[in-house]
């Protein structure tokens, strides 16, 4: 059995997420949606809300869990019995901090390998960052996050 891990801010979680996890639910036979806890970033959505969203987004796909996490990602890999993660790549510039990032955790654990799905044409843009600046200024984030990111960006801009 190959468990793969999905870690991320998702913040929130987006549909270009949702097409990197669909197809590689196809891959393996189960894949943990990580949300880290400790991240260098300001969130808009606390640690709970970001679970409780990725929750709610992934519930009709069966190969799929959600699990907060703490500290190293290769530590909590190694505690999930996972030794594949997966990342999504949209352009060069991420294609060289992914380079780092898979490179670290290969030197912190050799036994973990990083798989990278280039995007969708349609979702190739998306960025958290972006759907959050469209939400406050009350631009249509339709096409780029589930309808209950939608009620939770408008509940969190007071809409
Ligand atoms: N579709 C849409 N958006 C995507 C995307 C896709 N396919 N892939 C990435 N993104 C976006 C995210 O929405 C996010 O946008 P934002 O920065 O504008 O909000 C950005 O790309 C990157 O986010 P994310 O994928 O969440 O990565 P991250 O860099 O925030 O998080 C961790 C990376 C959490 C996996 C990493 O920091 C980590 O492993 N932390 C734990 C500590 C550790 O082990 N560090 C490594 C050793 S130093």
């Amino acid at each position: 059995m190959t468990i793969a891990i999905y870690a991320g801010t998702f913040d929130p979680f987006t549909l270009g997420h949702e097409d990197v996890l669909k197809r590689a639910c196809l891959l393996f036979d189960h894949v943990i949606v990580a949300i880290a806890k400790d991240c260098n970033k300001h969130t808009l959505f606390c640690f709970d809300e970001r679970i409780n969203l990725a929750n709610e987004c992934t519930k009709q796909l069966p190969n799929v869990s959600v699990c907060g996490f703490e500290g190293l990602l290769c530590t909590f890999a190694l505690s999930k019995q996972a030794n594949v993660l997966i990342r999504g790549v949209r352009n060069g510039s991420d294609f060289d901090y992914e380079c780092n990032l898979a490179g670290i955790n290969h030197h912190l654990n050799p036994a973990i390998q990083t798989v990278f799905f280039p995007p969708h044409s349609k979702t190739q843009f998306i960025s958290g960052s972006m759907v959050r600046e469209l939400a406050r200024l009350g631009g249509d984030i339709s096409a780029f996050v589930a309808p209950c990111v939608i009620d939770a960006l408008n509940k969190k801009f007071g809409r």
